[in-house]
């Protein structure tokens, strides 16, 4: 039986802000029980919804320190089983109480480098010793670092193992140095260009990519992408000479959790079989919800997403007078930088009945979005694998995204002679290509309803769960192993 740790800062059910949750939510009940036990450690925020927290049983509490600066912290453990994973949560009130899980990124090192070093410390006292753990983004960078030299010495720790897997490389945890290092306690020839110094700055996740035995991230093209200048986000050296310890895995989603024919937040459930008759119905149930016309042959495109840069919200905000034609209607849900959220409401109110903007964490919403929209637009500037989509090709609906990392991996395109592809796609980041794409796929909605019919049923078709891609981690546990 081998032990497999995940340690993250999210997971659905407990605490969502973006895909992270939805993969460490899904992947770990993936695995075969007979030769996996497979358990999930997450901070205890007090934003967990109270009806989870409630089914929370404390196991037992210590005190921690990292440093000078972070000294007898108390650390409570909790514990709770969901679908026959067990569940652990670190509890500290001083860190993480709070409204959503992160905020001010120096103050996140330090509440993440106490999670890290807690998540080792626990284990002797849950009495778990995993094989592998395995770790998620840069607020769990330090877990490697620590191991290694701080707990590793001990008996308890000789032959565990860690793998990293890259989210998003945009994001780090750095802060100066002097900080850093005051902050977890680290010794000062950690603190090199070699490990974890990343010019003036320690940087967390460098700390996990440097220590860890085996790097993987959420898709081939992103695996290549990030060991280049233009998405390397000045990694891309390190990510280069790590090139034959890491590995791209594409991610999957949970195919019974995003499952039109049984959602319980639709108008009407469909499948492959009748979405013909049936998606019309979401959609004009949308447009009533939203306040659009019910026009049910306009062509509906939304969007569901964080409106930040990656996700190409420049663009949008940018295309929106030339896509909006009267055959188009456009509908948007997210929430995210203020100046982005500001625009696209001033946008909406430029075209009512025609355009609507939701700024909010809808999970019931965006359900219905996804089912009644026809197109879901993703023009993101980098994109390491990208959720929404493959949600959208389960509901049917055609996404049109920019070839990068996941997105070029997971939407192949249409192609009107050989009558194949689920979505469009563009190469260049540029307002033109973006529009290009949009107008033929309009084009092909308006005009070529046949062929659209039969992208959606071949999307709808499509295998996104996670079985080929948990063979991948499973092949990589075995490995390190
Ligand atoms: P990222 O993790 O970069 O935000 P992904 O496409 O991997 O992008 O995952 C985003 C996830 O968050 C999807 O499950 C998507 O449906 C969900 N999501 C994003 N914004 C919202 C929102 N405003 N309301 C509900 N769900 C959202
Ligand atoms: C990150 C990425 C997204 C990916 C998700 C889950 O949030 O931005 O592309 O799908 O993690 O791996």
């Amino acid at each position: 039986m081998k032990k497999i740790l995940f340690v993250a800062s999210e997971c659905v059910p407990f605490i969502k802000t973006g895909g992270l949750a939805d993969v460490v939510g899904s992947l770990p009940q993936k695995f075969n029980r007979e030769f996996y036990d497979v358990r999930v450690m997450i901070p205890m925020y007090s934003c967990i919804p109270l009806d989870l927290q409630k089914k929370f049983s404390f196991i037992d509490h210590f005190y921690l320190s990292l440093s000078d600066w972070v000294k007898d912290k108390y650390v409570g453990v909790f514990k709770t089983v969901l679908n026959g994973i067990t569940y652990y949560l670190i509890d500290n009130q001083e860190y993480f109480t709070c409204d959503h899980p992160y905020g001010d990124v120096k103050r996140d090192i330090e509440r993440f480098a106490f999670f890290d070093k807690a998540v080792l410390s626990c284990l002797p006292i849950i009495d778990f010793k995993p094989d592998v753990i395995h770790c998620n983004d840069w607020q769990t960078g330090l877990i490697p670092v620590y191991l290694k030299e701080q707990f590793q010495a001990g008996d308890f720790f000789r032959d565990m193992k860690t793998l990293i897997t890259i989210h998003n490389l945009k994001f780090q945890g750095t802060w100066n140095v002097e900080y850093v290092r005051a902050i977890t306690g680290l010794s000062d020839d950690v603190f090199t260009d070699h490990k974890l110094k990343f010019y003036k700055d320690g940087n967390l996740l460098k700390g996990g990519l440097v220590y860890s035995d085996y790097i993987t991230t959420v898709s081939q093209t992103y695996a290549q992408e990030i060991q280049t200048k233009e998405y390397g986000e000045g990694l891309d050296g390190l990510l280069y000479s790590r090139r034959l310890d890491t590995q791209g895995i594409v991610n999957g989603i949970d195919p019974d959790y995003f499952d039109p024919s049984k959602d319980a937040s639709l108008e009407v459930n469909y499948s492959w079989d009748d979405f013909r008759v049936q998606k019309p119905k979401n959609k004009k149930s949308l447009q009533k919800e939203l306040g659009l016309e019910l026009q049910p042959k306009k062509y509906l495109i939304g969007i569901v997403s964080r409106l930040t840069d990656q996700k190409g919200m420049d663009l949008i905000c940018a295309a929106i007078d030339d896509m909006m034609d009267e055959h188009t209607q456009f509908v948007v849900v997210g929430t995210g930088e203020r100046k982005f959220e500001e625009a696209l409401l001033y946008h909406a109110s430029r075209f009512p009945g025609q355009m609507s903007v939701h700024i909010g964490y809808s999970e019931k919403l965006s359900q219905r979005v996804y089912a009644g929209v026809d197109a879901l637009l993703m023009p993101s500037l980098f994109e390491p694998c990208g959720l929404a989509q493959l949600i959208a090709l389960r509901y049917g609906t055609i996404p049109i995204v920019r070839e990068t990392g996941g997105l070029k991996d997971t939407v192949i395109p249409f192609n009107q002679y050989e009558h194949s592809g689920i979505g469009f796609s563009f190469q260049h980041y540029s307002l033109e290509d973006m529009l290009g794409s949009i107008y033929y796929s309009r084009e092909v909605f308006l005009h070529q309803k046949r062929e659209w019919n039969h992208m959606v049923e071949r999307g709808m078709k499509t295998d996104y769960s996670w079985d080929k891609s948990k063979n991948k981690y499973e092949e990589i546990y075995y490995y390190l192993t």
